[in-house]
């Protein structure tokens, strides 16, 4: 097993990493200081996981919560299911709230702590590649809205995150491949070592090589703790976490929660990332195709759903986070493994970006 911390200080918290932690109730029960535990899961991961976590929590009132799987449930909705569930059991303010299972548990679950009795403590035992290299890590907890994704929410950090290694045997492919997407992020936005290495070990990451994993887990978890340490409520450098983000939100919302996985949407919109990268002369064609091919050898789509239009995106893409003073910012690459938060870029640029994306086999 291998520990990281993420550095908040007095909320400063572990990130344990490797095979076989699920049943170790020793690095859950030290972060439960009450007698109340709600494990928060869903149809899928429950019946696979929950029994090892309820072992852990033998000797406590633990209860849990299992809604219904998919992106299309993170919402306000199934939100206030966790609440009534929480109510339900009468848990008071000493409870702990534990997400088991991926990104869209986490976030939810994460955001039910947050606001339940106006906070009570919360563990994250994320279960796909994505929510371990990423989602887990780092305190952004939310639901989306019809009209934009992930834009309700808080910053609210867990007690510590619980990286079972051996959870990801039963993932579907096309959601490991989902979680790559994030983890090649982290080499394109500051890490060229681990980008030079992710494009040696890609497909022993397929072939889930369970060293390869844990490296590439532990590499992406350093990366994300830095930056979360140095800037956790996103007042600069970790905006560059949305490498693709922000044209992924997009195509997310404009097909409908659910129909592109998140690492996918992520992944076509770090093609167009790059690719308006280079047409500003920050990356050349090489390294745009270098990207490319690691996207591609990842079976991750690099083009948007015919289906958006360029008006799309630029309708979608006015409802972001990173928006200052209505006007948009695009996290772009000056070089591979050097992003940069572009807050003028040219207009006629990003339409032929999208031009390109949209019309282009
Ligand atoms: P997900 O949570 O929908 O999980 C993907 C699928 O895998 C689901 O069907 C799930 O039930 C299933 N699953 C989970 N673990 C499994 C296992 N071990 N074996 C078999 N099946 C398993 O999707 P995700 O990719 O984990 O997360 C995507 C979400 O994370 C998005 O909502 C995105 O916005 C969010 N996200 C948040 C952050 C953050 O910083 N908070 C960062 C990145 C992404
Ligand atoms: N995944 C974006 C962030 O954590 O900031």
């Amino acid at each position: 097993m291998k520990t990281l911390h993420v550095e908040l200080g007095d909320r400063r918290y572990p990130i344990h990493i490797g095979p076989g932690l699920l049943g170790h109730a020793e690095l859950l029960r030290p972060h439960i200081a009450g007698r109340q535990a709600l494990v928060v899961s869903n149809t899928t991961v429950a019946p696979l996981y929950l029994e090892p976590v309820r072992a852990a929590l033998d000797g406590l009132r633990h209860e849990a919560v299992i809604l219904p799987d998919g992106e299309q449930y993170k919402t306000l909705e199934t939100l206030n299911t966790v609440f009534t569930a929480l109510l339900n059991h009468r848990f008071d303010r000493h409870c702990t709230v534990i997400a088991l299972g991926g990104g869209v548990i986490g976030d939810l679950a994460g955001l039910a702590a947050a606001c339940y009795q106006r906070g009570v403590p919360f563990i994250q035992i994320p279960t796909t590649l994505l929510a371990q290299v990423d989602s887990s890590v780092g305190g952004k907890t939310a639901v989306n809205h019809p009209l934009g994704k992930n834009m309700i929410g808080a910053f609210y950090q867990p007690q510590c995150v619980l990286a079972d290694t051996d959870t990801l045997a039963t993932l579907p492919d096309r959601e490991l491949s989902a979680g790559l997407a994030e983890v090649i992020k982290y080499g394109l936005i500051r890490d060229l070592p681990f980008l030079e290495w992710l494009e040696r070990h890609l497909e022993a990451l397929l072939a889930r090589d369970a060293t390869a994993l844990s490296e590439a887990i532990e590499r992406s978890c350093r990366n994300k703790a830095e930056i979360v340490a140095a800037d956790e409520r996103e007042t600069g450098e970790r905006a560059l976490l949305n490498l693709g983000h922000t044209f992924g939100h997009a195509i997310e919302t404009g097909v409908g929660y659910g129909e592109w996985l998140h690492g996918e949407a992520v992944a076509a919109g770090t093609v167009m990332a790059a690719d308006l990268s280079a047409r500003l002369g920050w990356l050349s064609q090489e390294c745009v195709e270098r990207v490319y091919a690691l996207l591609t050898r990842a079976r991750l789509p690099l083009k948007p759903p015919p289906t958006l239009t360029s008006g799309d995106f630029l309708r979608l893409m006015a409802v972001d986070k990173k928006i200052k003073d209505g006007q948009l910012r695009l996290i772009l690459l000056r070089a591979l493994g050097q992003g940069v938060i572009a807050c003028d870029v040219d207009a006629r640029q990003l339409h032929e970006t999208l031009d390109h994306a949209l019309t282009h086999p």
